[in-house]
């Protein structure tokens, strides 16, 4: 593995999220993914390649904020990643991390891929996502905390594939939940 180029890369694509000012989502949410896929990749013995580069890519689409983030990010990853020379097997490889990795249409079915699923909703639990989120939201707070509780259920129920690290996220689960259904007082 090109330890080095692939730090570089990561050091474009931070740039890039930092110019379009996503400098939090970045900080925030992408950066703690990355750091949480390598943790699973050595813990589970996945490819730390196809890893590293699916978390610093899985959501590039982002950037521009267009949807369905996950099938449009899953081709502009292979895209970017042939441009920068990475061979075209990785670069499959990565995109199929990045179409999988919301659970929605697209299941995760290989190790990488479940790595990648899972470091995005734990993400969720081990940063403070949820503030920063309400910080930013542009919704009523009722309505944000009927949207995110649904979220949160579907992160720690549909996203986490090793029990470890679900278990590990229980009682800030419990926490989030709490908050986030959360009922005005009559
Ligand atoms: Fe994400």
């Amino acid at each position: 593995m090109n330890t080095q180029k692939i730090q570089q890369f990561e050091e474009e694509i931070e740039d890039l999220f930092y110019k379009v000012n996503k400098k939090d989502f970045w900080d925030f949410h992408a950066k703690v993914v990355i750091e949480k896929s390598k943790e699973l990749a050595r813990k589970y013995d996945g490819d730390l390649e196809v890893v590293w580069l699916g978390a610093i890519l899985h959501d590039i689409a982002r950037l521009d904020g267009v949807e369905p983030h996950d099938e449009i990010g899953s081709e502009r990853a292979y895209d970017m990643l042939v441009e920068k020379v990475f061979e075209k097997e990785l670069a499959e490889k990565v995109g199929a991390v990045v179409f999988t990795h919301r659970c929605r249409n697209h299941q995760p079915e290989n190790l990488e891929q479940k790595i990648i699923a899972s470091a995005d909703a734990l993400s969720h639990f081990s940063a403070p996502f949820y503030l920063w989120v309400a910080s930013v939201t542009d919704k009523e707070f009722p309505e944000f905390l009927k949207k995110y509780s649904e979220k949160l259920e579907r992160d720690y129920n549909d996203k986490i594939f090793f029990k470890e690290e679900r278990d590990a996220f229980k009682n800030e689960y419990a926490v989030l939940k709490n908050w986030l259904n959360y009922k005005k007082l009559r």
